[in-house]
């Protein structure tokens, strides 16, 4: 890849809250970071995702900044019988501009498996979300040497049709690494990062050179600049330290 090819790729700092914050929480919360954001670009684009219920209170505190919104999950139908869940044309409609799918909370909590999370993706695309499909080895894969066998598995069998550049974003997360404080050092996250992208060459060809690879798990303010640094690791999704302005914003600062 030549340095025109990296330089396309703006990079993207996502906050996942996952399930945490009632109404006043998450408005402080959105309203801090659309206050950094303000002030000036921070050289890649922001993004937080809430729990369903403070969408529209988020969505309200970040207007008027560059701060762009998301959800966590979505169903793969566009309406219809199917209690609890929350269509991707439904995200739209509340201000969504992305949307996570695949997450290994999800496939662990909720038993998704590889084509679930595609049809969640195509679902996404068809609303025009730009979809952000996550990724990942647990421990005992990474211990059995499986895991560029497992994410090439996962991305392949995860992977939207229609999936361009602009409308999808790979995250990769270890289970291991995630709420857990231990990450895979640079040049490991690096390598999978790497394998990653080979396998969406193959799959959408020379475009897999734009698309974003984020890297997740335990990310901080103290190891994001590393971990940033890497060619192939084009930004973060955030869990824990995406629930407080400071630190959210301190990890957004790699790209300062
Ligand atoms: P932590 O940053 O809390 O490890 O969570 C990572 C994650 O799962 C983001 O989606």
């Amino acid at each position: 890849m030549n340095l025109e090819e990296i330089k396309m790729r703006r990079p993207l700092i996502a906050g996942n809250w996952k399930m945490n914050g009632l109404t006043a929480d998450g408005r402080a919360l959105a309203a801090a970071v659309a206050e950094r954001a303000k002030a000036g670009d921070p050289g890649c684009d922001v993004l937080v995702c809430p729990p369903f219920t403070l969408i529209g209170a988020v969505g309200a505190a970040l207007t008027g900044s560059p701060v762009a919104l998301g959800a966590q999950d979505c169903h793969a139908a566009v309406s219809g019988a199917h209690t609890g869940d929350v269509s991707a044309e439904m995200l739209k409609d509340a201000g969504c501009a992305f949307v996570i799918v695949g997450h290994s909370e999800r496939r662990a909590d909720h038993g998704e498996d590889d084509a679930t999370v595609k049809a969640k993706a195509e679902a996404a695309l068809r609303a025009g979300l730009t979809v952000i499909v996550c990724v990942g080895e647990t421990e005992a894969e990474r211990d059995a040497g499986k895991t560029e066998a497992v994410v090439a598995r996962q991305v392949k069998g995860s992977l939207p049709a229609g999936a361009t550049p602009a409308n999808l974003v790979v995250a990769y997360e270890p289970v291991w690494a995630i709420g857990t404080g231990r990450t895979p050092t640079p040049a490991d996250a690096q390598a999978v990062h790497a394998r990653i992208r080979a396998e969406l060459k193959g799959l959408i060809g020379g475009a897999a050179d734009a698309v974003r690879l984020l890297y997740g798990g335990s990310v901080k303010p103290s190891n994001a600049k590393e971990l940033m640094g890497q060619p192939d690791i084009d930004g973060a999704l955030v869990g824990g330290a995406a629930l407080k302005a400071e630190d959210f914003w301190g990890i957004v600062g790699s790209y300062a």
